[in-house]
């Protein structure tokens, strides 16, 4: 079958690139991106491409290119849904702040409205894709509500999770190394639906690059490759501490383990830890998975990453805190950086709002500076930390660097934003209060520069 109309719901950092790209390479296919935010959906409808909703490199030109010839963002997900022959599920499963498996399982809410809406809608087959990362097993409920619709439709579930990384989401889509598509072999009809998935991949990637596989080893695979990537970043982070009390460097490390080629140079850079949407969640929904099976040493084994990440955030503040001669009440601390990584504007899981946060309890005065994140984003994202309260009084945000860094006993580096290296860091130091201290977060800075401009220098695992 040859796929005419798809149908996106959930217009976020994965649902909208993935569909932009889609739609610029099957220009035959009607993709349509529904999402219950309004404002979202203005926003990536609006003239200036300046004010997507999200940030990427690249992908205000593919938007402007596909938008409104065979790209639509819309609110009417009824209408996008009926007229779809394959609907992509990407809506966020956030952890469960609330009931069983608070704080680890995944929050399948979303997920399952998705799955009854389309049940009530839909009045021709469809093609149901999880885009969204799922537990293992999931397809089994999506199946269970989708087919218990009783109006004749017929189900194909297919599970096709997201490897791009925010910042460099669309080169990802464009150029990655595989899509997984997963889904059940057994009958014609179902091979002829994983087919049609395959085909639109195809557009532009090679065939030995489209893997296939049955649906819930696709589903295990995903939180698999973010389990890997994050515990390499958690091991490169323990070293990091130990490095720091016996003078090895953390970066000369790296780069000797990494050479080797059955370790690799990728995701071994030291940093104040892990953040983003994924990785947390991810382990945290495989640990839950682990011990509700009862696989206790296998929960044990992957719960480690998240501790070690929490402990590399934590003990960033408290060396702050520490080398400032155990004070930072009343100081002005200057973050650079509070998205998660460079080149996107999302926030979430950011280390820069668990460091923030530790400050400010230890009565710090904090200014902010981020070239894409927004002043409110910043206060949402303390207000969130800390269930709901209001957290603002001593954080500000500023629009200047120079202006964020005046007078600031310390600096601390949280994203490794690239214009951050290129600052004019002498006028910056004859503006601090001395001494003037530096905690880079990301190892983005040349020490021995620092140090000649009369910066005390502390790096993460040197
Ligand atoms: C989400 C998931 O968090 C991640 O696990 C998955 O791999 C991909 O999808 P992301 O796109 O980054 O990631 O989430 P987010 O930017 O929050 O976008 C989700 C969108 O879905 C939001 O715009 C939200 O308004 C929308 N949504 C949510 C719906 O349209 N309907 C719903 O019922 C719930
Ligand atoms: C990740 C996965 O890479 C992607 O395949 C998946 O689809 C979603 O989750 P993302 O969270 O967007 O993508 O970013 P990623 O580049 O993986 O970085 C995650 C965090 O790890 C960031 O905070 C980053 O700064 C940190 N990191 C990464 C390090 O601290 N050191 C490294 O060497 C690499």
């Amino acid at each position: 079958m040859k796929v005419k109309n798809i149908c996106c719901i959930g217009a976020g950092y994965v649902g909208g690139p993935t569909m932009s790209v889609i739609a610029q390479k099957c220009p035959e296919v009607k993709v349509t991106v529904v999402d219950i935010n309004e404002e979202r959906i203005a926003q990536w409808n609006s003239d200036d491409l300046d004010d997507l909703p999200i940030y990427e490199p690249g992908l205000a030109e593919v938007v402007g290119e596909a938008r409104n010839k065979n790209l639509f963002f819309s609110t009417d997900v009824d209408g996008a849904i009926k007229e779809a022959d394959m609907i992509f599920i990407s809506v966020n499963t956030p952890t469960k702040t609330y009931g069983i498996g608070k704080g680890m399982a995944a929050d399948l809410k979303y997920i399952e409205l998705c799955a009854r809406q389309i049940a009530r809608v839909a009045d021709t087959d469809k093609i149901v894709v999880e885009k969204s990362t799922l537990p293992v097993r999931t397809a089994a409920a999506l199946k269970s509500i989708l087919h218990h619709t009783g109006n004749g439709v017929n189900f194909h579930i297919l599970s096709n999770p997201e490897f791009l990384a925010e910042g460099t989401a669309v080169q990802d889509l464009l150029d990655g190394d595989r899509v997984l598509i997963g889904g059940d072999q057994k009958t014609e009809e179902s091979k002829a639906a994983m087919q049609a998935l395959v085909d639109i991949y195809a557009h532009w990637m090679k065939p030995e690059q489209i893997l296939t596989t049955n649906v819930w080893s696709s589903e295990l695979s995903k939180l698999t490759a973010n389990a890997f990537l994050a515990q390499r970043v958690s091991s490169i982070n323990a070293m990091s501490e130990l490095c720091e009390v016996t003078d090895a460097d953390v970066s000369e490390v790296a780069r000797a383990v990494g050479s080797d080629s059955r370790i690799g140079p990728k995701f071994l850079k030291a940093s104040v830890g892990f953040g983003g949407s994924c990785f947390q969640k991810d382990i945290l929904n495989l640990v839950y998975i682990a011990k509700s099976y009862g696989l206790h040493e296998v929960a044990d084994y992957w719960e480690q990453v998240i501790i070690m990440n929490d402990h590399q955030k934590r003990r960033f503040a408290r060396n702050i805190v520490q080398t400032l001669f155990n004070t930072v009440s009343g100081k002005k601390i200057a973050f650079l950086g509070w998205a998660f990584k460079k080149d996107t504007n999302d926030t979430r899981e950011s280390a820069a709002i668990y460091v923030a946060n530790d400050l400010l309890e230890e009565k710090a005065e904090i200014s902010v500076f981020d070239p894409k994140v927004k002043p409110h984003q910043m206060h949402s994202d303390l207000e969130y930390l800390n269930g709901g309260d209001q957290y603002n009084e001593t954080l500000n945000a500023e629009t200047d660097p120079y202006e964020a860094c005046k007078d600031a006993h310390a600096i601390a580096i949280l994203t490794e934003w690239d214009e951050f290296v290129d600052y004019d860091w002498k006028k910056i130091h004859a503006n601090m209060k001395k001494p003037a201290f530096l905690f880079d977060g990301r190892n983005i800075l040349n020490r021995d520069k620092m140090e000649k401009l009369g910066f005390i220098y502390r790096g993460i695992g040197k």
